[in-house]
């Protein structure tokens, strides 16, 4: 899910449950003004992993992705694409014949650019160097439409976006620059709550917590296992815990299942399960003790705060993205 908004999320949880789907990923394309986005409710409610940009100003986000990396879900495969303007951390996604572009491409028109690092001259190159050089027919998904379309196409909005008319990137500058818009009535709300929304370290620290300074204490660490959640590709970009086992987390439920790898582990020694930020882990630690695995708890803050108390990082093959 790209996008969701707070308000809708019960429409949302309905339609996956009529249509029998499991929610693996939420993604925000930026840090919205205009409403609360729904991806910390639907992550309390279907652990689902939050995505987004790796400049994204949030707190605590599950996944982040860089320009031209790709997110995998279930054998489908989007590209993040770094396209900045609307907000300085404004993402597209491109998946095969369609781009999901946020705020950067709208239906006959683009994103502000006055405010959140906003900036008509990156807007201008997302847009022309980037979005616009896709195919023409290659379907185009805003994050909303304020008229109720919902979809276009490259080729259509290169021929009918009035924003698209311009000549150089000082015109487009120009253009965006006198438009004068009142801010969004939510901005002051919307905001501050979109920065928030991830699963703080307070309310990581509550749920069977082993303290990274405490772990590197007695390291190497004999007494427990340490269990990697994230990713092939994280992995290979960030480096890994020396010694840890890998048991990415969208197949969690498995490990954890009769003759699971992580049942088996916790047998014999107590587990210390880690993901980026500590986020994935304190769901994945409720997850296994839902399947009557007691033996298992998590490290908080995740690889990323490993990294800042200067615990030990080993790098193991080439970046995979
Ligand atoms: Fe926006």
């Amino acid at each position: 899910m790209i996008d969701p908004v707070l308000e809708q999320t019960g429409r949302y949880l309905k339609l996956l449950e009529e249509l029998d789907l499991r929610l693996v990923k939420v993604i925000d394309t930026h840090i919205h003004a205009d409403h609360v986005s729904a991806m910390g409710r639907l992550r309390d409610a279907t652990r689902c992993v939050t995505v987004m940009g790796e400049q994204s100003p949030a707190d605590f986000v599950s996944m982040r992705v860089g320009d031209n990396e790709k997110i995998g879900i279930e054998g489908l495969s989007l590209t993040a694409l770094h396209t900045p303007g609307h907000t300085s951390e404004s993402y597209s996604f491109l998946m095969n014949d369609r781009v999901f572009t946020g705020d950067t491409l709208l239906i006959r028109g683009t994103g502000r650019t006055d405010f959140q690092n906003g900036d008509p001259y990156d807007q201008y190159h997302s847009l022309f160097d980037r979005l616009l050089k896709l195919p023409e027919q290659t379907l185009v998904f805003p994050a909303h439409d304020y008229k109720g379309d919902t979809v276009t196409t490259i080729g259509e909005e290169k021929a009918h976006n009035p924003r698209l008319q311009v000549g150089s990137a000082e015109e487009y500058a120009e253009l965006m620059n006198s438009l004068n818009l009142p801010n969004p009535k939510m901005m002051d709300v919307a905001v501050p709550e979109n920065l928030r929304l991830g699963l703080r370290m307070d309310a990581q620290a509550r749920v069977r917590a082993h303290p990274a300074e405490d772990i590197l204490m007695n390291w190497p660490a004999t007494e427990f296992r340490l269990v990697d959640l994230r990713e092939e590709s994280e992995r290979r970009r960030d480096g890994v815990i020396p010694g840890s086992l890998h048991m990415p987390y969208d197949k969690f439920a498995a490990f954890c299942g009769a003759s699971g790898e992580l049942r088996q582990v916790a047998e014999r020694k107590p587990v210390v399960l880690y993901c980026a930020v500590g986020e994935r882990s304190t769901l994945a630690v409720e997850i296994a003790v839902e399947a009557g695995i007691t033996n298992v708890g998590h490290m908080p803050g995740g690889f990323r705060y490993w990294k800042t108390v200067g615990g030990p990082v080993e790098f193991y093959g080439p970046s995979i993205n």
